[in-house]
């Protein structure tokens, strides 16, 4: 038996808005050597599609999720993939050596079901195991206005020991495209659970930075080349 397990983050991709968040969080992850598992909720099939053109489709995962990060297939090893209806799956077990979850984004369906421990599918049955296990579970939110049953369902989450990480970019970091804005959100994520990356530049204390020097995160600079 091996004495170093893979040990994956798991990341639930639920049907709101804001793709864009969950390729940002996988590919760093990548980049910083950690392992994925990926599920992807059925609506989630729909948001992909609608904001990015491409059907996501469990017998051809790998081409699509390749097409989806802008990656090649060979950088996706690291990565496995669980269709959103197989309860068998290795992280619908506490004893699956997870890390812990990212639901990036989240749904406020996502966010009742796992207030609620409803398990209504693989993404929500993995939330709840991550809870019952104590292991980190993220939830990055993404609807606008949100309504009272809602807010209960977060505070819920927040009482159960989950990070209720809304998508709600800073401009403080000098993100001036919607890549950028979209970085910061996923660094944001990344940082709830402690993986280095560059998605965006930190505060450093001194007001002024985000107008003199726009765009400067060191994921910005290392996709210009510089
Ligand atoms: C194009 C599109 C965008 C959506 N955006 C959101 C959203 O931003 N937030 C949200 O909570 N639900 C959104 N929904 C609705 C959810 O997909 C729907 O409630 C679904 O039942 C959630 O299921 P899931 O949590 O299993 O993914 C959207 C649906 C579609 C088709």
């Amino acid at each position: 038996m091996s004495s170093n397990p893979r040990r994956p983050w798991v990341v639930g991709v639920s049907g709101a808005s804001g793709t864009p968040y969950a390729a940002s969080v996988i590919r760093a992850l990548l980049d910083a050597g950690e392992s994925v598992d990926l599920v992807v909720s059925r609506a989630a099939r729909l948001t992909i599609l609608d904001e990015t053109g491409i059907s996501f489709r469990d017998a051809h995962w790998k081409a699509d999720l390749a097409q989806w990060l802008g990656r090649e297939e060979k950088e996706l090893d690291d990565v496995r993939y669980w269709p959103a209806g197989d309860f068998a799956a290795g992280p619908s077990s506490g004893s699956y050596p997870a890390k812990g979850m990212l639901v990036v984004p989240a749904t406020t369906g996502a966010a009742a079901g796992i207030a609620l421990g409803l398990s209504k599918d693989l993404l929500q049955r993995t939330a709840s195991v991550t809870l019952k296990e104590r292991r980190p579970l993220v939830l990055c939110l993404r609807e606008t206005p949100l309504t009272g049953v809602t807010l209960q369902h977060l505070v819920a989450l927040d009482a159960q020991g989950a990070v209720v990480l809304p998508a709600s970019p800073g401009f403080y970091a000098g993100g001036s495209t919607a890549q950028e804005l979209v970085d910061f959100v996923a660094g944001r994520v990344l940082d709830a659970v402690g993986v280095p990356h560059r998605l965006y530049r930190r505060w450093s204390g001194s007001l002024g930075e985000a107008g003199s020097t726009p765009g400067s995160s060191p994921e910005t600079r290392s996709r210009r080349g510089e």
